[in-house]
């Protein structure tokens, strides 16, 4: 979702004639997107505040935007004094006029939600030729006790689905093959006419479109109608990241989580049933308030139960202003260290074992790019799976079908079936070539 909203700025100041740069020493402008979820993602943010604050010139403005900006709000001007520019994830339309206002010399926030705004004439600056994000809610309506996303993002509301459409239809003819659809419950779309099931049916028609995904979804909101779109819409992917925080239903009651755990294995089971073959992923909170040895065991047993193909994994976060705060019980920092340390290896080995099972599949990949190290391609299968392979760099952007060789437990080596490329074109493989 910051990655998406970054986007947006990127399109706001282009608009009004700013040019980009990565590099803080010539900017004039400096901007910080942040993330309140965790205490972690906003240290990481002071770090960044006190090394950027070096390269600040006389005239240069500094500014804090997204989560952490709107929950601190000005504060954040009172503790950092080198901070000009304070803007929550829904004031970024006006950083041209907030930008010019540091500049005089006046300190700037904007934090008041809009609950109408979708920034939807501001033309997305995207980096990724080939796979795109598109918000399509922003805010959340839920009230999870741990999370300060509702005091961060405001009420939820939806895009039309005309408007994603013409987004997604926008990209797909500049060549973007791959969508993820963006919303905090992203499957709870509704925008007053047509749902997540009629969304994803209408941007999966999209022509050229080959892989649509979406993040995050809640549990409980696969209805049969979402289910059946998944399934009849081809450019769905057989992936699914879904949240499931913790496997004990007690807990789950204390994180106001809408199931219990026989509820989310029911949808699990949904899921596969409806798309066999799927790959789940999934979010894993530790330390929970009040979390006992026992409910934590129940999370590792759900882990090992539900065979998740990777999950990330956080320890509980203090988070001023969210209801956990109150609850009794605060499990202590080793405790959650050293339950978080078990969760990766359980997590790792449940993943390992799948993964072995894969080997000597084929799959279709999009090759992203070149690895980290090394010579070889980066690809992706429609699982979300990772797969290495040798290829020249004109295969970027381009889909092939590959035999996984081996796996390092998480990702895969992968051989491309020579033959793939021409056996396997399609008319609508052509439409994106
Ligand atoms: N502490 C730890 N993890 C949290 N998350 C959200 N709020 C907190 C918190 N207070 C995690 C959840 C969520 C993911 C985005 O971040 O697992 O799904």
């Amino acid at each position: 979702m910051n990655v998406s909203d970054s986007e947006l700025m990127f399109g706001v100041l282009e608009r009004a004639g700013y040019a980009r740069t990565d590099d803080p020493a010539v900017a004039d402008v400096m901007l910080v997107n942040t993330c309140a979820v965790r205490d972690h993602a906003e240290q990481r943010v002071l770090g960044r505040m006190g090394e950027l604050k070096r390269y600040k010139r006389p005239g240069d403005v500094l500014g804090v935007v997204g989560c952490m900006a709107q929950r601190l709000g000005p504060k954040l001007l009172e503790r950092v004094p080198q901070v000009d520019l304070v803007i929550g994830p829904d004031g970024y339309r006006g950083l041209p006029e907030l930008i010019a206002q540091a500049q005089a010399g006046e300190r700037a926030a904007d934090v008041a939600f809009k609950g109408w705004e979708h920034y939807e004439d501001v033309p997305a600056v995207r980096d990724n030729p080939i796979s795109a994000f598109v918000t399509v809610q922003r805010g959340c309506d839920y009230r999870c006790t741990f999370c300060i996303v509702p005091m961060t993002r405001g009420p939820e509301r939806s895009r039309k689905l005309a408007d994603v459409v013409g987004e997604v239809a926008r990209l797909a003819a500049g060549g973007t093959t791959e969508v993820t659809l963006l919303g905090q419950t992203v499957n709870s779309y509704h925008d007053g006419t047509y749902d997540f099931a009629d969304l994803l049916r209408a941007v999966g028609a999209v022509a050229g479109l080959r892989r649509l995904r979406f993040t995050s979804p809640y549990p409980t909101d696969f209805t049969p109608r979402v289910l059946a779109a998944m399934a009849e819409t081809p450019a769905v992917c057989e992936h699914v990241h879904l949240p499931v925080q913790s496997g004990s239903s007690r807990t789950l009651k204390r994180m106001l989580r809408r199931y219990d755990r026989e509820r989310y294995v029911e949808v699990v089971a949904a899921l596969r049933d409806a798309m066999p073959g799927i790959a789940l992923s999934t979010d894993i909170i530790v330390g929970f308030p009040g979390e006992t040895e026992d409910e934590f065991q129940e999370t590792l047993s759900l882990v090992e139960q539900v065979a998740f193909d990777d999950a990330y994994t956080f320890k509980y976060s203090v988070r001023e202003g969210t209801p956990a705060v109150r609850i009794k019980d605060h499990v202590a920092e080793e405790i959650k260290t050293e339950r978080i340390g078990r969760l990766i290896e359980s997590v790792r080995r449940v993943a390992k074992r799948k993964n072995i099972g894969l080997v000597g599949t084929t799959h279709e990949v999009l090759v992203e790019g070149r690895a980290k190290r090394g010579e070889l391609l980066q690809a992706r299968t429609r699982t979300n799976k990772i797969a290495l392979l040798d290829g020249p760099a004109e295969w970027i952007g381009t889909y092939h079908r590959v035999r996984f060789t081996g796996t390092t437990g998480s990702t895969f080596t992968a051989w491309p079936l020579e033959d793939f490329a021409v056996t396997a074109r399609s008319e609508d493989e052509a439409a994106w070539q």
